[in-house]
């Protein structure tokens, strides 16, 4: 089967080397012929662990162009991987799954099923079967909606082992089609009409935001009455109606799907003149818990003003390059603006950073180069790095030893009589009473 991918993203290059690696001849189509280039020099643009062995080990099988008019003339299915990014009234722009749809319509040789991949309102898959079949009596074209749930970090894995293959298809045609496609996986189907599939996306990554939202307004209220978030979400978790998955508390989700599902699925709501009450608080919330450890910090110091902030972890989650909607941007504005010197580090995340922030900001080559001097300390990444380093270097290395963990990477144990203060999420504030003189620490840096 001659199959083509539109759009080589995260979705679009796993899904493309992943159909590959089970056997089918693959090509990745994109408009970006500096990302072609790459791919075809095998440097992979995404920062994904396997990707690069994968995309050598299936080279036969696989190849990366920018021309549409040849990437699409022979497909027999083409799937859509193209960005639907958030429009400013929270709404999902759609160009880009028009503009591709077009140009398979008008390349492609005979008749070709078209796989919407990307995430798309409730109701896109049958708009474009109705424009497109329309205007064309020579070629027919199926319309098939199959929503993706990879992570990054874990894309492979999640894609050749997922937990279902959702179908949103509306003839028996673009069924066989598809399960021909995803006959080397062995996952659970389920086969539904479009809309059905359309509204499981989002109605699975709007679940989960609010999963992450619930159990950080938990942790906000244990912060007062002095519980346990992470024992509470343990008990919690071992119930299987509950399951103990995306129970982490931190400050906030953020990433390419999160944030703008739930975008996207209260705007439909809206449209449809109803309304996602409990979309709108998980909205709300994650809003909130972004800037949480700014507001720990004002416990500490007034003003950041002439204060050396150090930050470990800038990406949205470990494993990960990217920064879309991560806490960092939401904090380091803020500190900015504030009159602080902000150093960071990141493994990974940094040269991204640095198209958004090139001299403002000090980029440090490691964790203790990065704490030096500092009065104060944001964990916002739980990068394998942080969470396994010795935490006496906070207090070694920090002029005053404040440390806010907006990811638990520590047991409280481990931070315990470590002579720093330490305050993560929704649970109990660690090293109170150290020698830390916090009126100093007022006085002397608020100015
Ligand atoms: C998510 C969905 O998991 C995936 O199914 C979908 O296809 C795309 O969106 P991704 O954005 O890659 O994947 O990351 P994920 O691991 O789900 O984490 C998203 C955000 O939630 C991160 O910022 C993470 O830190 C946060 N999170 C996750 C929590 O704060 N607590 C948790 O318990 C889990």
């Amino acid at each position: 089967m001659k199959i083509t991918i539109t759009g080589t993203g995260y979705v679009g290059i796993v899904t493309g080397v992943c159909l590959a690696e089970i056997g089918h001849t693959v090509t990745c189509y994109d408009i970006d012929k500096t990302r072609i280039k790459k791919l075809q020099d095998r440097i992979m643009p995404i920062f994904e662990p396997g990707l690069e062995e994968m995309v050598i080990n299936n080279s036969e099988r696989l190849s990366f162009i920018s021309d549409y008019k040849e990437a699409y003339r022979d497909s027999e299915v083409v799937f859509i991987c193209v960005g639907t990014p958030e429009k400013k009234d929270g709404s999902a722009n759609l160009k880009y799954v028009y503009d591709a749809v077009q140009q398979v319509v008008e390349c492609v040789k005979s008749d070709c099923t078209i796989v919407i991949k990307s995430t798309v309102p409730v109701g896109t898959g049958d708009n474009l079967d109705r424009v497109i079949n329309q205007k064309n009596d020579t070629k027919r074209f199926e319309i098939v909606n199959n929503p993706e749930f990879l992570s990054q970090g874990t894309a492979i894995n999640d894609t050749m082992n997922a937990s279902r293959i959702v179908l949103g298809v509306n003839s028996a045609k673009a069924e066989r089609i598809l399960r021909n496609v995803y006959d080397g996986f062995r996952q659970k189907y389920v086969v539904t009409d479009r809309r059905s599939a359309e509204m499981i996306k989002y109605a699975s990554n709007d679940f989960l935001a609010l999963k992450i939202s619930y159990i950080n307004e938990i942790a906000n209220l244990c912060d007062f009455i002095g519980a346990n978030v992470e024992d509470v979400a343990l008990g919690m978790g071992y119930d299987p109606r509950i399951g103990n998955r995306f129970l982490k508390a931190g400050i906030g989700y953020g990433g390419s799907c999160f944030p703008k599902d739930t975008k996207a699925l209260h705007w439909l709501a809206n449209f449809n003149d109803c309304e996602l009450k409990t979309i709108k608080a998980a909205i709300d919330v994650n809003e909130n818990q972004k800037i949480k450890l700014i507001k720990k910090a004002r416990k500490y110091y007034d003003s950041f003003r002439g204060l050396t902030v150090a930050i470990l972890g800038l990406t949205f989650k470990p494993g990960t390059d990217d920064l879309r909607e991560a806490p960092s941007l939401q904090n380091i504005p803020i500190l900015l603006e504030d009159g602080a010197r902000v150093k960071v580090f990141d493994p990974i995340g940094m040269d991204n950073f640095k198209k958004i922030y090139p001299s403002e900001i000090e980029y440090c080559n490691c964790i203790e180069e990065t704490l030096e001097d500092a009065d104060i300390c944001f964990i916002l990444t739980e990068w394998p790095e942080i969470v396994t380093m010795d935490v006496s270097k906070f207090p070694f290395y920090m002029r005053n030893p404040i440390v806010l963990d907006g990811r638990n990477c520590f047991s409280l144990e481990a931070v315990e009589g470590k002579n720093f203060i330490y305050e993560s999420i929704g649970r109990r504030v660690v090293g109170q009473s150290t020698q830390i003189k916090e009126s100093i620490l007022k006085s002397e840096k608020a100015g």
